[in-house]
């Protein structure tokens, strides 16, 4: 099958609201453009980061299902955690010639040399979810949140619930990922307006729940311990470890200790209205349909916006419960 065409576009469209305009972008850069020949079925090479959250598992299977539902031949390959793995994914897609690649790049540096690698071979690269810092020219489009914004939605959450007031531990995403970076920075944003809410701890918990719970028993036992008032986790699944580790330390969750997270999922919509989890900042991990609308554009050759933002919203004890039987993930 031949390859697909490259367009690279300067538009930002927000899901949810009405979309922008689309560009074209200057001819040339080492795009050998062509369409999938007809009749035969798309290859998509998707490098996924691994299987860490709640959040990742509802996205896989997003992916899995869309591509299914469309009739795309997915080689989908999980790296588990480690760029190296994603790099060797991507190389093998290249010389197995797919017609598009789509990765989550697990941290933002590295990936300069193999998407060029794609961009010489005339492959299109779509980035799903986390952004990679790299050239604007080395992939059409950026499907996912805007997760600066989630971290700020937490923070303003927090800082209305705790009357401008607390010390806070802060538990961070996979170090050197955008959802990290991103997060800790749009919560910082909002802290300089109330110069009495203090970040006193801050540590990774790599995403997952039981480094969130792992870091949380640690941090309980220390003399800093007693001073924390508030959690802000990066993701529902530190948040629910953090939990296990304050209700075995005999602290009462989401009232001796405030919490605050990001993602969404089910088991914390159960924890918030259990009464342990205090609000969740959603962010929407259902992103193969946006991914494979993009996909098959590219592949016929048309444009697709070089941004696509995913809404979010928070919810927090007062909706949660109205809000559980509607969750898909
Ligand atoms: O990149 C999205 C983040 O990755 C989710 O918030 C987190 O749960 C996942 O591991």
């Amino acid at each position: 099958m031949k390859r697909a065409l490259w367009l690279s576009l300067f538009a930002f469209v927000v899901i949810g609201c009405n979309s922008g305009d689309t560009a074209k972008a200057p001819e040339g850069g080492g795009a050998a453009p062509a369409k999938p020949e007809a009749g035969k079925k798309l290859v998509v090479g998707f490098s996924q980061i691994g299987a860490e959250s709640d959040w990742r598992t509802a996205n896989t299977e997003s992916i899995r299902s869309e591509a299914e539902k469309r009739g795309v031949d997915l080689k989908f390959a999980d790296a588990q955690q480690k760029a190296e793995n994603q790099i060797k994914a991507i190389k093998s897609f290249i010389a197995q010639g797919v017609d598009v690649i789509a990765f989550a790049p697990v941290v933002e540096t590295g990936w300069e040399p193999v998407l060029r690698e794609a961009k010489d071979a005339g492959i299109p690269v779509i980035v799903s979810d986390r952004r990679p810092d790299v050239p604007e020219d080395l992939y059409v489009t950026f499907i996912g949140a805007d997760f600066v914004k989630e971290g700020e939605m937490a923070a303003e959450w927090l800082a209305k619930k705790m009357d401008g007031k607390a010390k806070i531990a802060e538990l961070t995403g996979t170090t050197g990922s955008a959802p990290a970076n991103d997060r800790a920075k749009g919560f910082r944003n909002v802290l300089a307006n109330h110069p009495e809410m203090e970040i006193v701890f801050t540590q990774t918990g790599d995403f997952t729940r039981a480094k969130g719970k792992e870091v949380m028993e640690a941090l309980l036992k220390s003399p800093q311990g007693k001073d924390i008032k508030a959690v802000y986790a990066h993701n529902d699944d530190m948040a629910l470890g953090a939990i296990q580790a304050m209700e075995e330390a005999g602290i009462k969750p989401g009232k001796d200790i405030i919490i605050v997270s990001i993602d969404g999922v089910k088991a914390a919509f159960e924890a918030m209205v259990a009464g342990k989890l205090n609000c969740t900042v959603e962010c929407n991990p259902l992103l193969g349909p946006y991914l494979f609308d993009a996909i098959e554009k590219v592949a016929k050759g048309e444009e697709v916006p070089k941004r696509v933002v995913i809404e979010d919203k928070w919810y927090d004890e007062s909706t949660a419960a109205a809000e559980l039987p509607n969750r898909k993930y």
